[in-house]
């Protein structure tokens, strides 16, 4: 299929027509889950519809209802009494009841949230995962073309042990690239040392975390082959 960005109606960055790899084994395990699961941030559904048609029960979160309301809609009819909407941002304005969850996940959204919300949204994650439930994550890096002037800046942060060192109140202050408006002013850009020191403090294994360059990234954003961080834990 060719890849095809679609943009956010709430400048919130752009989602895709294709799987990204990380969501690709969130997928392959909702196939086999009993519980709901959770996709955080499911836009207009990249992977909540595939997730459906996997046979999982999938709860759609998404800050902007309008992108749930066109997830529903493209949604076939024999799958909408599994799909259920929950507007609203996360952590603050979800609830949902402990060990409830098979599996949650979060593709290309957790890079908007500062780091007391990113460490909060954990602890929930953890808290709605049953025992043996699975965090899937992916995000984005510095080590991506429009930022790699903040790069020096990040990893002399992360040699000092800086709790978040890739939060950037200002996006305008590190990059020029052409298409700023269509993201938030501030961005978390995640690596593998901070992401995975995060969810180990919240009582999960990791099963695998690395970088990556998905493979539904426009090239515009081509760096080093680091451009995404993936991570998949799971929940003692
Ligand atoms: C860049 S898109 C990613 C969509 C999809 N998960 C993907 O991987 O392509 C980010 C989505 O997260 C939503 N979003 C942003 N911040 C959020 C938050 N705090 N809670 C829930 N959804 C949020 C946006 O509305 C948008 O639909």
């Amino acid at each position: 299929m060719t890849h095809r960005r679609q943009p956010t109606r709430n400048r919130s960055g752009w989602t895709s027509n294709v799987l990204n790899e990380l969501s690709e084994l969130f997928v392959a395990f909702a196939a086999q889950t009993q519980r709901p699961v959770l996709d955080i941030g499911a836009a207009y559904g990249v992977a909540t519809l595939p997730a459906l048609a996997a046979g999982a029960t999938v709860y759609a979160n998404d800050a902007d209802p309008s992108h749930l309301a066109t997830l529903a809609a493209a949604t076939p009819t024999p799958h909408l009494p599994r799909l259920h909407l929950l507007p609203g941002r996360f952590p603050h304005d979800l609830h949902l009841p402990p060990a409830s969850l098979d599996a949650v996940h979060a593709s290309n959204v957790l890079h908007f949230l500062p780091g007391d919300e990113l460490a909060r949204g954990l602890a929930l994650a953890r808290h709605w995962l049953a025992p043996g439930g699975r965090l899937f994550i992916q995000a984005a890096t510095p080590y991506q073309q429009p930022f790699q002037a903040f790069v020096p800046t990040f990893e002399a942060r992360l040699a000092a042990g800086h709790p978040w060192p890739g939060w950037v109140p200002a996006v305008r202050a590190i990059s020029q690239h052409k298409k700023l408006g269509q993201i938030p002013p501030a961005l978390h850009l995640l690596d593998e040392q901070t992401l995975s020191r995060l969810v180990l403090a919240h009582g999960f294994t990791i099963e695998r975390c690395w970088t990556y360059r998905r493979r539904d990234l426009p090239r515009s954003m081509h760096l080093d082959g680091r451009e995404g961080v993936g991570l998949v834990a799971t929940s003692l």
